[in-house]
């Protein structure tokens, strides 16, 4: 590899390294403010590297014949999407995947997701975000796998492996890009693109694992993140991009930057663009998305003597070893076989996949009398604005998908139900009341909007025909993802109103929640007999959650992020310190504690919880010694038994807390979890062991080591269930 560049470099241009360096959107696809069109001109011209946002392999086979047959280098492109949860089969958004608790799961949708995109064309993903978020305010907390570093590391691992396979050896192995680096889900107070402010201790201890370990995994590129981190945007951060990701973790891959971020360095008042393309450069950026900062003003600054020669060649050499390492030089068009696209698309395997898949992802929050799951025989009142939205089970970030190809929630009901009961339909209400609120939240995705009161009478009409109700509600797909962020967490007025009408009638209802971030649900859980988190679950939604509805399948997911009783309480996170003054948790407001005059600190649904229909019962813990000796282990163990009414998964959850420390440590944090499959009335000993690995943190001089002595360690099926015992550390 090294020859070949190097070879292929002596022959190029100062300004076609540069084009090297330059990845326009082909706008097919709109994601940010800003378009670039023309992209055959360019690629005649070698000033791109690439492209990304275009569908349709035949397109993309055909801007590669100019590349590699038109151009004097015939260097060959590298075409980018964001697939973060599927191509045209889609699978739940990956808040919803990281609930599965399940890298199988992962690892399923990461193939198919990459030999669909590669199918028609695509080589490059911009998948996986792992950017732990405390705040489900911000939007973007759907795209990533929650509030917790080392589910978070697992997942990104997986996503990696997935999407690259054998290091990109076959045709359906894509280059993974682990994004967004970093910080991105700490924007303060939840709105996107804010800034983020934080301290070196608090990112390596609960921020930076995930991207570590995708580095760890070999993924082959990163995404530099929209927000400052110290102060300086991490497009151009040398401590970030440099010092920490290439220097201490040893990424030898490239790094792109963010949708216009170069060009966005003026807006926070840092530079302008030929500062921030020399800044950006210097700072570790091999590729500007969008900006074409690199192209236009590096050529100038080199004449300036702002920058060297060997600044751009650093940049260029790793863009082309990218390549290189895709076997793009080998055969350009490795991923544009216009065979595969007809054949490996959305095909009923595929489907089959997410469906299976999807149908792990859901988290039953509550299932008072055991109300799930409802009879088939039934006759069933399905109502909401998400009962008969198509367009809207896929979720965000899902652009490249066919959504009229999609079956609704009521298609799914009515098969499933074929030669059963009834299922009778209304829509319900709208999203919101108003229609310029309703306007902002469906984004791509627009619903029919009806008459508020006319869409009441008719959903009272059909319920009053049904035996039970099944309420299929909550946010609408583009109400999370990215530019969503909220400052009320509560169900949207219109459907809030709606449930209330529907509780009233006096008949079981059951909330189906379609959301992309945790919700506010205190009403809800009070009066509402069950509750199925669905999320969005992909392009099967419809199918799958019938499946579980009526019980084909047995919920098993947990949550990934703590559901808060009020947005006041965020950022709210389960491993958070312990206060001087910790509340006491007695319910009540204790002056001078740290606990709220108005609401606890708890929050409504705890991560890591999660109901299913059978039960299972845990024995006592125990502990194999007390002493965890030094370069030892310790087992710990428990048993779980099915005491329940069917089979089904369970996801024990094993939690350690470092009693006293160098630095202030978390009240928890999950260290260990199995997820096993018993059968009714079967039981298991599970055992963990433990290691002086699992006790170790980043000290106040960013020293990775353990301090010996007292440790709790929790076992339990969520963070706030659970039994504890302690040990020494040596
Ligand atoms: C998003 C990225 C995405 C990129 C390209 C940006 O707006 O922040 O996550 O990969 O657009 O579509």
């Amino acid at each position: 590899m090294d020859g070949f560049v190097t070879g292929l470099m002596d022959r190029m241009t100062v300004r076609e390294k540069l084009g090297q360096l330059n990845l326009p959107s082909g706008g097919d696809l709109v994601t940010g403010t800003v378009m670039n069109g023309e992209l055959t001109e360019m690629i005649r011209k070698q000033e791109i590297t690439g492209f990304f946002n275009v569908k349709g392999v035949r397109k993309i086979r055909e801007m590669q014949r100019i590349a590699v047959e038109e151009t004097r280098l015939k260097i060959p492109l590298i075409v980018g999407a964001d697939v973060i949860h599927g191509y045209e089969t889609i699978f739940p958004i990956p808040l919803a995947m990281s609930c599965s608790w399940d890298t199988v799961a992962i690892r399923r949708m990461t193939r198919v997701a990459a030999t669909e995109a590669s199918a028609d064309g695509i080589c490059w993903n911009f998948s996986p975000m792992v950017d732990i978020c405390r705040d489900a305010r911000w939007g973007r907390i759907a795209e990533g796998n929650g509030e917790d570093p080392y589910l978070g590391a697992l997942m990104a691992r997986a996503y990696v492996h997935g999407y690259q396979g054998d290091a990109m050896k076959a045709n359906n192995e894509i280059l993974a890009c682990v994004k967004h680096f970093a910080l991105y889900g700490a924007s303060e107070a939840g709105r996107d693109y804010n800034t983020v402010d934080m301290s070196r201790l608090s990112m390596y201890n609960n921020y930076l694992a995930p991207y570590k370990a995708a580095v760890e995994a070999g993924v082959g590129s990163v995404m530099s993140a929209f927000n400052l981190v110290d102060g300086i945007p991490a497009t151009a951060n040398k401590w970030l991009l440099t010092n920490l990701l290439r220097n201490e973790w040893g990424f030898g891959g490239m790094v792109v930057t963010d949708y216009y971020s170069i060009g966005e360095m003026k807006t926070y008042g840092v530079a302008d663009k030929k500062e921030a393309s020399v800044l950006a450069l210097k700072a570790g950026t091999d590729m500007d998305m969008v900006t074409v900062g690199f192209l236009d003003t590096l050529e100038s600054a080199l004449e300036e003597g702002l920058i060297s020669e060997a600044d751009i060649d650093r940049a260029c050499r790793r863009v082309l070893e990218t390549k290189y390492r895709m076997g793009l030089f080998d055969d350009p068009y490795k991923y544009c076989d216009t065979v595969r696209a007809e054949k490996e698309i959305f095909t009923p395997e595929h489907r089959k996949e997410a469906r299976e898949v999807a149908r792990e992802t859901f988290v039953l929050m509550k299932n008072e009398g055991s109300l799930l799951p409802l009879s088939m025989d039934k006759k069933i009142a399905l109502i909401g604005p998400m009962a008969d939205a198509r367009n809207n089970m896929c979720g965000m970030w899902s652009l490249t998908c066919v959504p009229s190809d999609h079956r609704s929630l009521l298609d799914g009901m009515r098969d499933a139900m074929k030669g059963r009961g009834e299922v009778f339909h209304a829509k319900g209400s709208n999203i919101y009341y108003e229609e310029e609120m309703e306007k902002g939240a469906v984004g791509f995705r627009p619903l029919e909007r009806g008459d508020n009161g006319k869409l009441l009478r008719e959903a009272l009409q059909v319920a009053a025909r049904a035996d039970v109700i099944v309420a299929a509600l909550g946010e609408c797909a583009d109400m999370s993802g990215e530019s969503a962020s909220r400052t009320e967490l509560e169900l949207p007025d219109a459907q809030q109103a709606l449930l209330k009408e529907l509780v009233k009638t006096g008949k079981p209802v059951v909330l189906l929640l379609f959301t992309g971030r945790p919700l506010v649900l205190n009403w809800e859980t009070a009066h509402v007999p069950a509750i199925l988190n669905v999320w969005f679950a992909g392009s099967e939604a419809g199918d799958a959650i019938a499946d579980v509805l009526f019980g084909h399948a047995v919920p098993a997911g947990k949550l990934t992020t703590s559901f808060p009783r009020a947005v006041g309480q965020m950022p709210l996170y389960y491993n958070h310190l312990s206060a001087s003054r910790p509340d006491p948790q007695d319910g009540v407001f204790n002056r001078y504690q740290s606990n709220y005059i108005d609401q606890s600190n708890e929050p409504l649904y705890p991560f890591g919880f999660g109901l299913s229909y059978t039960a299972f019962e845990y024995g006592d813990m125990r502990l194999g010694s007390e002493c965890l000796p030094k370069n030892g282990e310790l087992a710990v163990s428990v048993e779980v038994t099915n005491s329940g009414t069917c089979d089904g998964t369970e996801i024990v959850q094993l939690y350690l807390r470092d009693v006293m420390a160098e630095v202030a440590r978390p009240v928890k944090e999950l260290k260990a979890f199995r997820r096993i499959f018993l059968k009714k009335g079967e039981k298991r000993e599970v055992v963990f062991t433990l290691t002086e690995e699992d006790l170790k943190y980043y000290h106040s001089d960013l020293q990775y080591g353990y301090d010996p002595g007292e440790f709790q360690v929790m076992v339990g099926s969520n963070s706030r269930d659970v039994q504890t015992k302690v040990f020494k550390a040596e």
